[in-house]
Formats: structure tokens, sequence, C-alpha cells
């Protein structure tokens, strides 16, 4: 959907919006909250030793994706996913930077690595795809939604595997580090600003969140 125009991304933003809805989102709130509780047991207790802050809330964003999408809470898949993500975004900056296009078959020093990610991603993403459509269950999570939506106003159609697969990779790349590097920047004004962080502390519209 992020890379859609016209009536291909019109179809598509109308059949995944449901799972957006407001209606949806205690259900992916209860995981988040359980993902940063997961996150923060997690951190160093002491306050002394160096953190890797950046890593941590990319961990903590991972989970999130994992839980949400896919029902999932198994780490090594996360760490998987999430080491393939960082592959995927360094070399695509690199080669947003490159002055021109270089064709696929070049082999530039990071694209053997980058077609490795892929593959890491893309293997994750259909395992969870193939198994749900062996064995539907009874799920509340992005990928039963992507699966049981259809195009009421248009042709009444579904999602193909294929559609269902690109989605949850779009997801994958477009919800992971933007929210990691959200969450590194918010810990740094937290840093740089004590008395603000005190204030969130003592309570304020984190006491609404739902309970894990
Ligand atoms: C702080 C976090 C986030 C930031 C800063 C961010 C930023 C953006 C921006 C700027 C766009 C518009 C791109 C364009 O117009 O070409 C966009 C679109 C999109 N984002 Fe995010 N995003 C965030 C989190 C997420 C998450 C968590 C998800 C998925 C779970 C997600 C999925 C998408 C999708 C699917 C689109 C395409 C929507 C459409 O074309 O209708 N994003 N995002």
């Amino acid at each position: 959907m992020l890379i859609t125009e016209g009536a291909v991304w019109q179809r598509q933003r109308r059949m995944l919006q449901p799972g957006f809805g407001t209606k949806r989102f205690d259900g992916y709130a209860r995981q988040m909250v359980a993902a940063a509780a997961g996150a923060l047991d997690a951190l160093p207790v002491g306050g002394e030793q160096p953190l890797d802050y950046e890593q941590a809330m990319t961990m903590l964003t991972m989970d999130v994706i994992m839980r949400t999408m896919f029902s999932s809470q198994v780490p090594q898949d996360g760490a998987a996913a999430s080491h393939a993500v960082r592959v995927l975004s360094r070399s695509a900056m690199k080669e947003m930077f490159l002055p021109f296009a270089v064709p696929e078959w070049v082999p530039l020093p990071w694209r053997a690595e980058t077609r490795r990610a892929l593959r890491t991603l893309d293997t994750l993403v259909w395992r969870f795809v193939r198994e749900r459509q062996a064995a539907p269950g009874e799920h509340h999570d992005l990928l039963a939604m992507l699966m049981a939506a259809a195009d009421d106003e248009g042709d009444q159609g579904r999602l193909s595997a294929q559609e269902i697969r690109d989605q949850c990779m779009t997801m994958f790349l477009a919800g992971h580090e933007t929210t990691a590097t959200a969450l590194t920047w918010w810990g740094w004004a937290m840093a740089a600003h004590p008395e603000i962080a005190q204030r969130d502390a003592r309570g304020g519209r984190g006491a609404r969140w739902p309970r894990a």
C-alpha cells in the first residue's frame, strides 16, 4: 500500500482501513503494553551500565510488530527479522545515495547481504501466511485482518496470498524502524529534560492505557 498508486492503492486502502479502526485498537494496545513491560524488565538495573538504547527500542518495536501482526512471541523470529530490517534499510540508504541507478545484477558490496536479508523476511512472512492458511483458528491480529479483508465497495474480492505477503512485508519495513526511531528520540528528549520525565511518571495520559 505504501508504494502502490491510483486504483490499486484505492482498493488496498479500502480493504485495509477497518484493520486500523479504533475498535481494533484496544487489542493492539494491550499487546504494545505487554511488549513494553517485557522490554522494561529486560533493562539492566542500577543505571550504571551503558545501554544501547536504540537497540532496545528496535527490539521492542519488533516485538510489537510480531505480536500485532502474527500473534507471535518467538524471540528468535523477532531477532532475525530485526537484523534483516536493519540490513535492508541500511542498503536502501546506500542505493538512494548512488549518483545513478545501478542494475540489480551488478554485485555491489552490500547486495549479497541485502538478498539474504530479504530472503529471511520473505521466508518468515510466508511461513506465517501458510500456517494460517492451513489452520486459520481465532486470531485478532493484522494477518487475520488481511486474510478476512474483502473489497465490499468494489468487486467483493479478497487479497491474494501474494498481496497478503506484500502488505506484511510493507508493515515490517514501514512500521518497525519508524517507531523505533521515534522512541529513540523520545528517550533522548526524556533524558535531556528530566523534569518532564518526572511529570510523566506521576501520571498523565499514560494512566489511561489498558493493562497488559
Ligand atoms: C512514528 C512512526 C511512523 C512514522 C513517522 C510513519 C511515517 C509515514 C509516512 C510519512 C507515510 C506517508 C508516506 C507517503 O505518503 O508516501 C506513511 C505511510 C504509511 N505507513 Fe507509516 N509511519 C509510522 C508508523 C507506521 C506503522 C506502525 C505502520 C504499520 C503498522 C505504518 C504503515 C504505513 C503504511 C501501510 C503506509 C501507507 C499508507 C497509504 O499509502 O495509504 N507506519 N508512514
